[in-house]
């Protein structure tokens, strides 16, 4: 296909230091775990955000809350990384993940910048401590799943981490997001706005499209593979 080789040019080229790779849900859906916002499949389609994913809903009904993010985390623990988390390991550069499973970690990312936390790190909901049990060791508040909520702020060092390496890129490749969410979604408008190539991997129109030097339309484990494999070609003398 003509764009996987346009795609595949931006990465032969590029510095490996200087790319970053930005992940959505869609880069978990073929290793079987739902979207967001897919209408059908997706969670926000089954089940209320306000319910389950506020600070708000947590202070109501505790249980129903923690039981829900286990739920999602025994789906995540079941599940293996696909050929597409494989290949955004073997591309290497700086990744950012809006997603909350390991999958990245598990295919060999050594450090994904996690924006919206964690399934695998509870915190306490009183002092923001990381817990192990039920209770924060150190005051006794509840713990609580170790993601981000509607309403609240992204960790503040993830998105310094982000932002800096999406303004000092040469080329940022977006999959499997929507790009509806701020402040994730400003990540690949801050890259193409400091110059760099943007490539899009998705089978749907997103509003990325605007900002995509080279848009894709198909899925993460199939096109991220076909991408390395041709710019590896590209690269050879
Ligand atoms: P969404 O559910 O909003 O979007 C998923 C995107 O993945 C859509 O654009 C799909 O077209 C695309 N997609 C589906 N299957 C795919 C595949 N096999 N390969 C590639 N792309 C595919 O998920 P996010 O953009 O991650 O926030 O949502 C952003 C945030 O909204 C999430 O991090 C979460 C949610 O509320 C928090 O929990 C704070």
């Amino acid at each position: 296909m003509e764009s996987v080789r346009a795609a595949a040019r931006l990465l032969a080229d590029a510095d490996a230091e200087r790319v970053v790779v930005f992940t959505g849900a869609g880069m978990s859906a073929e290793s079987g775990i739902p979207t967001f916002r897919d209408s059908l499949t997706g969670l926000w389609a089954r089940f209320s955000p306000e319910e389950l994913a506020t600070p708000e809903a947590f202070e109501k009904d505790p249980e129903l809350v923690w039981s829900w993010y286990e739920w999602r985390r025994a789906a995540v623990e079941q599940a293996a990384p696909n050929a597409g988390h494989e290949a955004v390991a073997a591309i290497g550069g700086t990744l950012i993940t809006q997603n909350v499973d390991d999958l990245h970690e598990r295919a060999g990312s050594p450090d994904p910048v996690h924006l919206h936390g964690s399934l695998f790190a509870p915190r306490c909901f009183a002092c923001g401590l990381a817990t192990d049990g039920p209770v924060c060791a150190a005051c006794g508040g509840r713990s609580r799943p170790g993601v981000v909520w509607f309403g609240e702020q992204l960790p503040a060092g993830a998105l310094k981490r982000a932002v800096e390496a999406a303004s000092t890129c040469d080329l940022l490749i977006t999959v499997g997001t929507s790009g509806l969410v701020y402040p994730a979604a400003e990540i690949p408008h801050v890259a193409a706005m400091n110059g760099a190539a943007v490539v899009q991997v998705n089978p749907q129109p997103t509003p990325l499209d605007e900002v995509a030097t080279v848009n894709l339309r198909g899925t993460a484990a199939t096109l991220l593979p076909a991408i390395l494999k041709e710019a590896a070609i590209l690269r050879r003398p």
